[in-house]
């Protein structure tokens, strides 16, 4: 980030300690309970959210070489994203055109040339194009090209795979759907995510939860920090300023400042020392479900896909700016070990939720004047969906 804007962002954190107070909004909001639970607004959201926006299934240094996979299933569909021979990436529901069948079964893998269907053995290259069909005379008469894959529009922005489940448009070309990406971030997360140079690190430690939660329970949890002192008091309360953030939003985009106390200290220091990751974590929402942690010497992404109205899956990873040395390996595994405690005590606290929510107690939920992180987001979200 700018240091400029750094220091704009310290100079509010120092006054809003000084007041002892902390951003706010004016009133203080509620939402229908229904949107956990509701099956027409989890339809609206899988079919007007997931199914439309770009979305970061990985990060480019999982896929190095020509030949590399990697493979999820993102809300019901299965997604293969490769590079190819010619280095080119592409992106594919994997499901063979013949009867359905799953062609790439590992998660991930290399020297992937072509894409076997596991059922008959339909081949196809790796741009999509079927290439094989054993007794091919059973199928005479079938025309030719209709039977490709059906490939999904990926980029490479900012060095996040991303990708669209809504297959190409008419007349959308890769570059189009790659400049959709900048402009769905916009200027300032572009700006901060060139300064922060994704584009030239390397996944650490990738790991997957699935927890029975809606999947905006899951976003919720790392919207406010009103919950760090009670839900986090034995993993990371102690570094952190009691319910103090800033809280800004760009178009969908949101960007949540979380300060350590020991930004205090910075008082006492020239201005020219002043480096906001050192006493505080920046925390980008890319909309709908990517969270995007920055810490002084590594970031961590973790990514949201409803499996079901009740159910999440999770996909972790931690950026490094290099491979990391064994006494990094061990060090950044300490430093996850404590995220992830972290994280484990908000999905104990999402999951209550959850289950409350079936009592009928809640018609609705409050957010208070220093949660609307969470209004900012689920004002989008409908937005979206209404
Ligand atoms: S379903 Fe794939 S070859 Fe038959
Ligand atoms: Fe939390």
């Amino acid at each position: 980030m700018q240091l400029e804007e750094q220091h704009r962002l310290i100079d509010r954190v120092l006054q809003l300690e000084t007041d002892k107070t902390t951003d706010m909004a004016e009133h203080c909001s509620a939402i229908d309970v229904a949107l956990y639970r509701d099956e027409k607004q989890f339809h609206s959201e899988e079919e007007n959210l997931f199914r439309q926006l770009p979305m970061i299934v990985g990060h480019v240094s999982q896929l190095p070489a020509p030949g590399d996979f990697i493979t999820h299933d993102i809300c019901g569909v299965p997604v293969v994203v490769l590079r190819r021979q010619t280095g080119e990436l592409k992106a594919f529901m994997n499901v063979c055109k013949h009867r359905g069948g799953r062609l790439v079964r590992d998660e991930k893998g290399s020297d992937l040339r072509v894409l076997v269907c596991h059922y008959h053995a339909w081949t196809y290259d790796t741009d999509g194009s079927l290439r094989g069909v054993p007794h091919k005379d059973g199928f005479r008469g079938m025309p030719d090209g209709c039977n490709n894959l059906t490939e999904l529009p990926v980029s490479d922005h900012l060095g996040f795979l991303w990708v669209r489940l809504a297959p190409f448009r008419r007349y959308e070309t890769a570059t189009q759907f790659n400049r959709s990406v900048e402009e769905f971030l916009g200027e300032q997360f572009n700006a901060d995510f060139s300064s922060y140079g994704t584009s030239s690190h390397t996944v650490f430690d990738p790991v997957d939860f699935h927890r029975p939660i809606n999947w905006k329970l899951a976003i919720d949890t790392f919207l406010e920090n009103y919950h760090v002192r009670k839900t986090h008091r034995n993993t990371i309360d102690a570094m952190f300023l009691d319910t103090v953030g800033i809280y800004e939003r760009f178009g969908c985009q949101q960007r949540n400042l979380y300060p350590k106390k020991s930004i205090v200290s910075l008082r006492d220091k020239p201005r020219s020392e002043w480096q906001l990751c050192e006493h505080g974590n920046m925390l980008y929402t890319f909309f709908p479900n990517t969270l995007i942690l920055i810490e002084p010497d590594h970031i961590n992404v973790s990514i949201v896909f409803p499996d079901g109205i009740e159910h999440t899956k999770l996909i972790n990873f931690t950026l490094l700016p290099e491979e990391p040395t064994e006494k990094g390996i061990k060090y950044f595994r300490k430093n996850n070990d404590i995220l992830y405690a972290a994280l484990e005590e908000d999905f104990s606290m999402a999951i209550d939720i959850q289950k409350g929510l079936r009592s009928g107690a809640n018609q609705q939920f409050l957010h208070g004047r220093f949660e609307q992180g969470l209004k900012y987001f689920h004002e989008s979200v409908e937005g979206f969906c209404e």
